[in-house]
């Protein structure tokens, strides 16, 4: 055994690693904390015939309850301001740092730009994977470059946001999954910060003056906790479908029979619907199956009752689709990574 081999955990439990709270246990597990060390990981993986999968704060993964190969958790820490000028703050975070604490960090000096985005569960590794978004925000508004390790040439890269082909929770990280390691983000804060509220629950914030960076924050944050269920709580891993986009024509029977159902045009001249109001409509909201169910506070929201497996999970997720795509005719895509 090699001595990096020695740094692995051996039937290592990864139930407390993921906010579904899945039994999860992998063959191996390590704890990344340098990024010099993934070289020898992959070298280390080949040596044992053994495949790697990387995860973050396990807020967006629905894990099988055997793996067998080496789990690596990204814990690369620190965050940074690297140049403060007239076009604004360029902050820099390492990959496994918590999402909520870069936030809350940037807020607490006073600095804009990110406060809409309080609160997602996970890393900021994981962050530009899905693009991650709330409340009239997504990550790539500020976004400016991003470095990765690529597995495929064992060398690090860095990527402009347009190399990250950014979309509606998607990135080239995404449809790569194989390929990218996020080390590190950087994005670039105005430097004249100008509040964004056009989320109808923010939009009253416009009439309270002065407005602040925390102000935004303490808003989202409320928002979010009357709305979605905690993961600490009741275990889960935030929106588990995507919001549908359709052709014009596929909605519009959803909205003659219901002309006010949630409906966001978008550039191309297709419509986002709400996946949580198709399933509501469909008579799944607090629906359950076995140990899992869907959220009787919010119906995009899969939570775990307690004991589920991923099978207890991929069950449910193919009778939610196959109501919604029954009663309405609209296809639902898994939001969280089945790993
Ligand atoms: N709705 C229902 N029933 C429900 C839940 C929602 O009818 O049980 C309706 C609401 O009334 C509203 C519409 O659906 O008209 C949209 O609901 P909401 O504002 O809660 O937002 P969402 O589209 O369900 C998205 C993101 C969330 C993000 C919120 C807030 C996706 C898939 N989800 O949810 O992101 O926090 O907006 O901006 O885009 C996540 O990705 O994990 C996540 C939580």
């Amino acid at each position: 055994m090699t001595d990096f081999q020695a740094r692995l955990t051996p039937d290592f439990d990864l139930s407390a690693r993921n906010s579904l709270a899945l039994k999860a246990r992998s063959r191996f597990g390590l704890g990344i904390t340098d990024a010099a060390w993934l070289p020898e990981l992959f070298a280390s993986a080949a040596d044992l015939s053994l495949p790697v999968r990387i995860l973050g704060g396990g807020s967006n993964v629905v894990l099988a309850p055997a793996y067998d190969g080496i789990t690596a958790i990204m814990a690369l820490a620190g965050r940074n301001i690297i140049e403060q000028n007239a076009a604004g703050i360029l902050v820099e975070a390492q990959a496994g740092e918590t999402w909520h604490d870069f936030v809350a960090w940037t807020v607490g000096q006073g600095l804009g730009g990110i406060e809409n985005l309080a609160g997602i569960p996970g890393t900021v590794g994981a962050a530009p994977v899905q693009n991650i978004g709330a409340y009239g925000a997504e990550l790539a508004d500020h976004f400016v470059s991003l470095r990765a390790y690529d597995r495929h040439t064992g060398q690090r890269r860095d990527f402009s946001r347009a190399d990250c082909a950014f979309a509606y929770r998607d990135s080239i990280f995404k449809r790569q999954p194989d390929r990218y390691i996020v080390l590190s983000i950087r994005l670039l804060l105005p430097a004249h910060w100008t509040p964004n509220l056009n989320f109808a629950g923010l939009a009253d914030l416009a009439d309270s003056g002065a407005l602040t960076p925390e102000q935004v924050m303490a808003r989202v944050l409320a928002l979010r906790g009357a709305k979605l269920p905690d993961w600490r709580v009741n275990p889960n891993a935030g929106s588990f479908f995507q919001n549908p986009i359709v052709p014009p024509a596929q909605a519009a029977p959803i909205l003659a029979e219901f002309p006010s159902a949630p409906n966001f045009p978008q550039a191309d001249g297709r419509l986002k619907l709400s996946a949580g109001w198709l399933i509501e409509k469909s008579g799944l909201k607090g629906f359950r199956l076995g140990p899992v169910g869907m959220s009787d506070r919010h119906a995009l929201v899969v939570v775990n009752h307690g004991g589920a497996e991923q099978g207890d999970v991929a069950a449910l997720s193919a009778h939610v689709k196959a109501t919604v795509q029954q009663r309405f005719g609209v296809q639902l895509h898994e939001e969280p990574i089945f790993l």
